[in-house]
């Protein structure tokens, strides 16, 4: 990269003062006005229609009459979309591994599970459509529904595809042999609670079916908060079959090609308050522009946030077991992690378990398999550092377990089976500077006081660590730089600003590639009609939109050379960088925790928390700190208190709410080191970068777990550790 001026390292953030000055606009906030912005040249559309949805109320079965009449008297209802009268959709892809690639709402009266959308009210205000809602009763013929994890975890069944495809049993060398013949043995089942994302801002979409024009394209657009604004087009050009057919295929054609998709439809998601993994191909996607398409109105429907429960996917249970076999001196010959992940009927995503396991030791003899169990429950999905959350848990406590039984320090037997080159594949890595982060992490935390310092009036004092890591993702994308007359740049992609500051870090990658100041350069992301990105998700943008940028960067560098023509565009492509690399390529980090847990009532305090990580080089330490700082948070909400629980007599989440499904506040959350160990992975990439959105959550409950053993003596096996679990 060019050297000057000097803009990654600087802490910067653009969009933050539109953000806590409350000028930023979600999907929520689009209304008559605004959505002037989105129209055809001379177009006039109706008033922006409100809808409401009504969920089923029983697990499975079969609607058998809706009642609908007391709702339609209500003044101001438009209309009430039901499986009789909504538009017929055809079956799309999704690629967000979405439930709507199985299932597509109000097409048929089956019922899936406890909650699915069996009816939409749209009206004039929300109001109107909110208490409509409440006056919809259905009846139905109950079928024999399957909802509880643990009472079905017999039925599992093999998986053979998980996450994005990678093989779901996976096996090295003789793990089951060496096992046996293993001096010391660790054989442990560790059990994940379903917990859901609880972004701020409740999925939302409104959609509009523009009048027909002999101009313009474009005949559905949608506001939409999403994390893969393409993703959603794709599978709306397909659903409503406007010649979208082999979406996929087109997405990395035209990426290969460096051009842009002509499209009908078109997705905007200017801001996104929120995803971790839950926003893209959710049900009220196609619901609004069914009822836009119904009702010839815009139409606008915001999930209520006990809805985001129901109609968004989460992160599914899961009971893993561990089998670590290992010699007296640490060294580990085998390591077998099996998984039995919850899913639901319509499902189409299983949890990997096993994504990094066999990459993460020197262990020679690897065993991954997952298997899962089909409820009627609505789908399971992506969650912030999918798979790799829970199996960190158990593979890192069963490590714990193991340094133990050894009576060796932990972080010595990391060392011990430190893996200096990639285990599974033989390659080596771009980088990897683990053993820095340990040796960072332990002496933040103060590591040598541990078993020293062991008790505190009526608290006992704890400390533990855990391994965080997370793969690079390297995806095709493309970007657009223009050179204005006035020397400022507009930098265009489709990416998702979606809280983690996308506007900013490519803002910043821009600026320093051109020699710019930040001030000279304005970022516009979050629409179809800008270049092809892929989606915010897999940790993945600034490197693989970053990527894009250096290439039309170093293109008009050279444009600007031969002509005086302004503006001057240019495009560029990440997608010959996509592919296979010769190394392999991996965030990785060390969790430690300090805990005190009270005697008497269990409390666990979790007072210090440190995390180092190296993921390459840090674009921008403002947003990135708050990555991995918000990953933290995350991952101390999923050891002590995050837990979503299901009735088990009607399948239906019973703390589907901010009251009661609890989430870390203020109060719960410690002082928090973050070290981020500088790391030139200039071998895996042009931009040096790796993805650090979702490493942060990684190893952050093993590490809690970990210490409250080394406090109390307990091992606690199972997530969330509430205090009766301590007592
Ligand atoms: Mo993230 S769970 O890949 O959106």
């Amino acid at each position: 990269m060019p050297d000057n001026p000097k803009l990654t390292g600087a802490p910067v953030r653009l969009e933050g003062r539109a953000k806590v000055t409350g000028a930023a606009r979600y999907t929520g906030d689009f209304a008559d006005e605004t959505l002037s912005a989105y129209l055809h040249p001379g177009e006039t559309p109706k008033k922006v229609l409100y809808a409401a949805a009504v969920q089923s109320t029983i697990p499975a079965g079969r609607i058998l009459a809706l009642h609908t009449e007391a709702a339609e008297q209500i003044v101001g209802v438009h209309a009430i979309l039901t499986h009789k009268n909504a538009p017929r959709l055809k079956k799309a892809r999704s690629l967000m591994q979405s439930e709507l690639a199985k299932y597509l709402p109000l097409q048929n009266d089956t019922i899936h599970y406890h909650g699915q959308p069996i009816a939409l009210v749209i009206a004039e205000n929300s109001e109107a459509a909110n208490h409509a809602i409440t006056l919809i009763y259905a009846t139905y013929a109950e079928s024999p529904a399957h909802v509880d994890f643990e009472a079905n975890l017999h039925k599992a069944q093999p998986e053979k595809k998980v996450g994005s495809g990678e093989a779901g049993h996976k096996e090295r060398g003789h793990p089951q042999h060496e096992f046996n013949k293993s001096e010391v043995q660790i054989d442990h089942i560790y059990t994940t609670d379903p917990t859901h994302h609880n972004a701020m801002e409740p999925g939302a979409t409104l959609a509009h079916w523009h009048a027909p024009s002999k101009t313009e394209s474009i005949e559905l657009t949608c506001i939409c908060s999403t994390q893969f604004v393409y993703g959603d087009a794709i599978f709306l050009g397909e659903a409503f079959d406007l010649g979208m057919r082999d979406g996929m295929l087109r997405l990395g054609l035209q990426i290969g090609l460096g051009a842009e998709m002509s499209s009908k439809v078109r997705v905007a998601a200017p801001l996104i308050g929120g995803g971790f993994g839950s926003k893209g191909n959710n049900s009220h996607l196609a619901l609004a522009a069914m009822a836009a398409k119904y009702t010839g109105h815009p139409v606008k429907l915001v999930l209520t946030r006990p809805q985001t429960f129901s109609m968004m996917p989460y992160r599914g249970g899961a009971c893993q077991r561990i089998r670590l076999g290992a010699d007296s001196t640490g060294r580990i010959s085998t390591l077998m992690q099996e998984g039995i992940l919850q899913n639901a009927e319509t499902g189409t995503f299983i949890e990997p378990i096993g994504e990094m396991t066999s990459h993460l030791y020197n262990v020679p003899n690897t065993l991954i398999d997952h298997q899962s169990v089909r409820l009627n429950v609505n789908a399971t999905g992506w969650m912030r550092a999918p798979g790799i959350t829970p199996a960190q848990f158990a593979l890192e406590s069963a490590l714990d377990e193991l340094a133990d039984k050894l009576a060796i320090d932990p972080i010595e037997l990391r060392l011990i089976n430190y893996a200096e080159k990639d285990p599974d594949t033989g390659k080596e890595w771009s980088s990897k500077k683990l053993r820095e982060c340990y040796i960072a992490g332990a002496s933040a935390i103060g590591w040598h006081k541990r078993n020293v310092e062991t008790r505190e009036g009526e608290e006992a004092i704890g400390y533990g660590m855990a391994t965080a890591v997370y793969p690079t993702n390297h995806f095709p994308s493309t970007a657009r730089l223009t050179l204005n007359a006035d020397g400022t740049v507009l930098v265009q992609a489709s990416a998702q600003e979606i809280g983690q500051g996308t506007i900013t870090t490519l803002g910043v990658i821009a600026a320093e590639a051109l020699g710019l100041p930040l001030t000279q350069v304005r970022v516009e992301v979050g629409d179809t009609t800008l270049p092809m990105a892929f989606m915010a998700g897999g940790s993945s943008t600034s490197l693989s939109v970053g990527t894009a940028i250096l290439d039309a960067a170093k293109k008009l560098r050279k444009k600007m050379t031969q002509t005086q023509e302004r503006p001057l565009s240019v495009k560029g492509i990440a997608g010959r960088t996509f592919g296979r690399s010769k190394y392999g390529r991996a965030a990785f980090g060390a969790q430690f925790v300090r805990v005190a847990v009270n005697h008497h009532t269990g409390k666990i305090r979790v007072t210090h928390m440190a995390g180092a990580f190296a993921a390459g080089r840090i674009l921008n330490p403002r947003t990135a700190r708050s990555q991995f700082l918000g990953g933290m948070v995350m991952g101390l909400g999923h050891a002590l208190m995050e837990q979503t629980s299901l009735d088990l007599t009607h399948g239906a989440w019973v703390n589907a709410n901010l009251g009661e499904a609890h989430v870390p506040t203020n109060a719960d959350i410690p002082e928090i080191t973050i070290q981020m160990i500088e790391e030139d992975d200039s071998r895996g990439s042009d931009l040096g970068a790796k993805g650090i959105g979702e490493i942060g959550i990684t190893g952050v409950a093993a590490a809690i777990a970990n210490a409250v053993y080394n406090a109390t003596g307990k091992r606690i096996r199972s997530l969330p550790i509430t205090l009766d679990k301590v007592l």
